[in-house]
């Protein structure tokens, strides 16, 4: 089992705030829980350690331990108090967007490698150039292979004891990879959003604060989504009208099987009820198998499922092709649902391309 190290020893003098920075609340809760909430889904870690600042409690459920002088030195306290686990998660509380899904891919990488450590990683944007104290540019590294390196980084807990043993290298280190890398350790990036950012700066948190907010309506829509197929899973798809805007579009051009039914686009709770009542009617039972349904941005939600069908005459069960549906809300209301018989096709709909990650 994995044990995670949480950092959350430092001031935030750059962030300028009254309270330790990841005591500041974002999101209305002390920055640090979010991380605490995302470690606490990942069934694989079976302790939470939370490096802290002088006179600031832990979180219900973790253990606590003072920091240190230096981010390292915290690492490093909270190593020491962090008991059994072994791969080790090293994560910055002032990283507050890092999903339960993005510690599991590190595990993962981790895993799979069969590296010492595996770091989240953002391929970097911008030219960067070394400039020296004067403002004069030394030099200008080529972009490619250059990487903006993140939390959660994950480590075999023998490389990374090893690597905390130099002193010296410890005090100086912001990132414990490379203490890892400097004794020879095979260090691995996975790749992570720059969403996962680091909140440094006022403008930093701004920016969390807007990317939680549309995190929170994202889980919301998914809700409202699931709340359809718990409608006719129950018998009741009736109950969907509840979630379904008066004026909502159905809209079936991507379903090549429409010429059967009658129209290619339905409209309103009228035409939606139509479309229903004659297309539910060809069958003695139907079951939606919802393989995924995942936010992609702008108030969509992307349904990727399967339908299993009895006919009424034949009673002859059919497992269709799998499909796709592309939902838009406004206000917690669907607006539009636009039905793909081709996964693919809805995924370059929303600008996905061939895959889903
Ligand atoms: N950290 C820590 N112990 C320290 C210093 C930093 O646990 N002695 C943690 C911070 O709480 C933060 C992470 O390491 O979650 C990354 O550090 P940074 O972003 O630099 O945070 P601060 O040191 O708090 O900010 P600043 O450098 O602006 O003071
Ligand atoms: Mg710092």
């Amino acid at each position: 089992m994995a044990v995670a190290l949480l950092l959350a020893a430092g001031s935030g003098e750059r962030l300028g705030s009254e309270r330790p920075k990841a005591f500041v609340v974002l999101g209305g809760r002390p920055m640090l829980q979010w991380s605490v909430d995302a470690l606490r889904a990942v069934g694989a870690v079976e302790r939470i350690v939370v490096a802290l600042p002088p006179g600031m409690q832990a979180p219900e459920g973790t253990v606590d331990v003072p920091g240190g002088a230096s981010r390292s030195e915290s690492v490093r306290a909270a190593l020491q108090a962090a008991g059994e686990g072994d791969p080790v998660i090293v994560h910055d509380a002032a990283r507050p967007l890092a999903a339960a899904d993005l510690f599991r891919r590190a595990l993962e990488a981790l895993d799979e490698t069969g590296a010492d450590g595996v770091v989240a990683a953002a391929r970097v944007a911008d030219t960067i150039k070394r400039v020296e104290a004067s403002g004069r540019v030394v030099e200008t590294p080529q972009r490619d292979g250059l990487w903006a390196v993140q939390t959660p980084q994950v480590f075999r807990r023998a490389a990374l004891e090893a690597a905390l043993a130099d002193d010296a290298a410890v005090a100086a280190a912001t990132d414990d990879a490379s203490l890892v890398e400097a004794r020879g350790g095979d260090v691995r990036v996975l790749e992570a959003s720059p969403a996962n950012l680091k909140v440094t700066t006022p403008l930093d948190l701004r920016i969390a604060e807007l990317l939680l907010a549309e995190r929170a309506g994202a889980a919301d829509n998914i809700a409202v989504v699931r709340s359809i197929f718990d409608a006719f899973a129950g018998g009741v798809p009736e109950r969907s009208f509840d979630v379904i805007h008066p004026d909502v579009v159905w809209d079936l051009r991507e379903w090549p099987g429409w010429e059967v039914i009658g129209a290619d686009v339905y409209h309103g709770h009228a035409g939606l009820r139509e479309y229903w009542s004659s297309w539910l009617s060809a069958w003695e039972s139907i079951e939606f198998d919802v393989d995924e349904l995942r936010d992609v941005g702008g108030d969509r939600v992307l349904a990727l499922l399967r339908v299993r069908t009895r006919g009424r005459r034949s009673a002859i069960v059919v497992e269709n092709p799998p499909h796709a549906q592309l939902y838009t809300l406004r206000d917690g209301l669907i607006t539009e649902v636009r039905n793909f018989s081709d996964r693919d096709e809805a995924l370059r709909a929303v600008g996905l391309g061939a895959g889903l990650d």
